[in-house]
């Protein structure tokens, strides 16, 4: 699908259906010379998510769809996001060729011309999604142009720059909806390396023998259960001017989490392979910052592996040592995301040296029991990076719940043959917490925050763009929020 941007003053062409949108109580506002018959919107409230689908008498199109946003003073991106998922959504289903979507100043003037034009490009992106990678006969969509059409130069750039987050998005869909045998560590660090660009990002993968000689016996006790072999992947954003500082981000990158010796149950399993969520999302964030500035060095790091059981795999008690020399007794081997990170973290910290780290994992099925699938748990070591996180969530509709991390947490991780355990003991419950106070360790003094998306990444409710059982790429737009407006 394209998408493109116009001004209201381009013409439209006869071959469109013209979408535009209504808030309560006020009549549709249709571009000049477009009519339709006298009481065909009537009935029409304009609440938010009414479609009404009718033809003109007159004018150069043939069909005007129009989608209600509810009441004006409710009215933001999310709601924008979800109207033009509707738009490209009823344009496909009708075998429309071609969409416009029409926006008047007043929606514009409400809600800002660049988040206007960012929500709207993310929602006919997003919400024109489809993985049709594994059908032997994939089938092709009819919508193939959607045009966007709204006043000024600041709307137009807006629109320009949610695409590039939508596309990103997407990519991080796809490498989710793969499934294991479709997406291993090995496809994972090639589709890190495809993002290499002209210098300014730049991208090393580690294999076994470099992860063996860093002493990362974490990682490795984790993938050597598995024939596929595991890999750390290290990319770098270098921005064109000034530098206002340095942003590490980690993802867990388990392409396929069977849990390994403490194997999981059956069903649902194929789930696991959105087990790389958190990896892939930071990946994302380099699909983004090819195509814009962010004024800071960022490094995407992200440990990439599988989780199985057999002859070799490490069995519940075993002692690994961390690449920082601590020890870990693994009690649980479906505990593994941890471990993992654990060592990702050790690495960041001693070879990166950033101002702060933001981690992603699909870490616990615990925080899927306290916050559902439409809120991320959030740990952050500081007040300002939990606001200035929470409030980029909103900004993105990808919405963050902070969450505790005590020391009394850390404390029940300590090990009884070791100095770390990977679970916490049998009575303490917040399962959430545990998994955070595990890493907490490895992050020093690091200002740091801990993103538990194991909710998220798929299988939320509907919301146009997103929602379903499919992956939702979350974390990516968040991310790339944050790095435009952290203080
Ligand atoms: N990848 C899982 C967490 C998960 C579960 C993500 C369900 C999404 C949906 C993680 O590796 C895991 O298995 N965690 C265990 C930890 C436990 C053994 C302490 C869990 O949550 O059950
Ligand atoms: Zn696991
Ligand atoms: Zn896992």
């Amino acid at each position: 699908m394209k998408l493109v941007s116009k001004e209201p003053s381009a013409r439209l062409s006869e071959s469109v259906l013209l979408a535009v949108f209504v808030t309560e109580g006020s009549a549709p506002a249709l571009p000049r010379g477009v009519v339709v018959a006298k009481h065909a919107f009537d009935d029409l409230k304009g609440e938010f998510r009414e479609v009404r689908l009718t033809d003109t008498v007159q004018g150069p199109l043939r069909r005007v769809l129009v989608i209600g946003l509810g009441k004006k003073e409710a009215l933001d991106a999310e709601k924008l996001r979800r109207a033009a998922a509707i738009a490209v959504q009823r344009a496909e289903s009708s075998s429309a060729p071609s969409v416009t979507i029409h926006v008047d100043r007043e929606i514009l003037k409400h809600v800002g011309d660049e988040v206007a034009g960012v929500a709207l490009a993310e929602g006919a992106t997003l919400g024109s999604y489809r993985f049709e990678a594994h059908k032997s006969k994939p089938k092709e969509a009819k919508l193939k142009t959607v045009t966007i059409v709204g006043a000024g130069r600041v709307f137009q750039a807006g629109v320009k720059k949610g695409r590039v987050l939508a596309e990103a998005n997407t990519f991080v869909r796809d490498l989710q909806n793969r499934p294991g045998n479709k997406m291993t560590p090995r496809d994972l660090a090639a589709a890190a390396k495809s993002l290499v660009k002209s210098g300014r990002i730049t991208c090393r993968v580690f294999d076994e023998g470099a992860m063996k000689r860093m002493k990362m016996g974490l990682l490795l006790g984790v993938a050597q259960g598995s024939r596929e072999k595991p890999r750390l992947i290290h990319l770098v954003y270098r921005p064109a001017g000034r530098t206002r500082g340095k942003i590490a981000l980690v993802g867990k990158g388990l392409t396929f989490d069977a849990g390994g010796i403490s194997l999981k149950p059956s069903s649902k399993m194929d789930e696991m392979r959105f087990d790389m969520s958190g990896g892939a999302a930071v990946l994302g964030v380099f699909r983004a910052l090819r195509e814009l500035d962010v004024p800071f060095e960022v490094h995407g790091v992200v440990p990439t592996t599988e989780n199985l059981p057999g002859g070799a795999a490490t069995k519940p008690g075993d002692i690994h040592v961390a690449m920082n020399g601590t020890t870990v007794e693994v009690l649980n081997t479906d505990a593994e995301g941890r471990l993992i990170l654990a060592d990702a973290l050790c690495y960041t910290v001693a070879k990166i040296k950033p101002d702060t780290i933001i981690d992603l994992a699909t870490l616990t099925g615990a925080v899927v029991t306290a916050l559902g699938h439409e809120l991320s748990g959030l740990f952050a070591s500081s007040d300002k990076l939990r606001d200035e996180l929470v409030e980029a969530g909103k900004e993105t509709g990808e919405l963050l719940w902070p969450l505790p991390l005590l020391d009394y947490h850390k404390e029940q991780m300590k090990g009884l043959f070791a100095d770390l355990k990977n679970i916490s003991g049998g009575d303490m419950g917040a399962g959430s917490s545990a998994g955070a106070a595990f890493l907490a360790p490895f992050v020093g003094n690091t200002d740091w925050a801990h993103l538990d998306i194991a909710g998220t990444a798929w299988g939320g409710s509907n919301r146009d763009w997103v929602g379903g059982s499919l992956g939702s790429g979350v974390g990516t737009r968040l991310l790339v929020r944050y790095l435009e407006s952290r203080r």
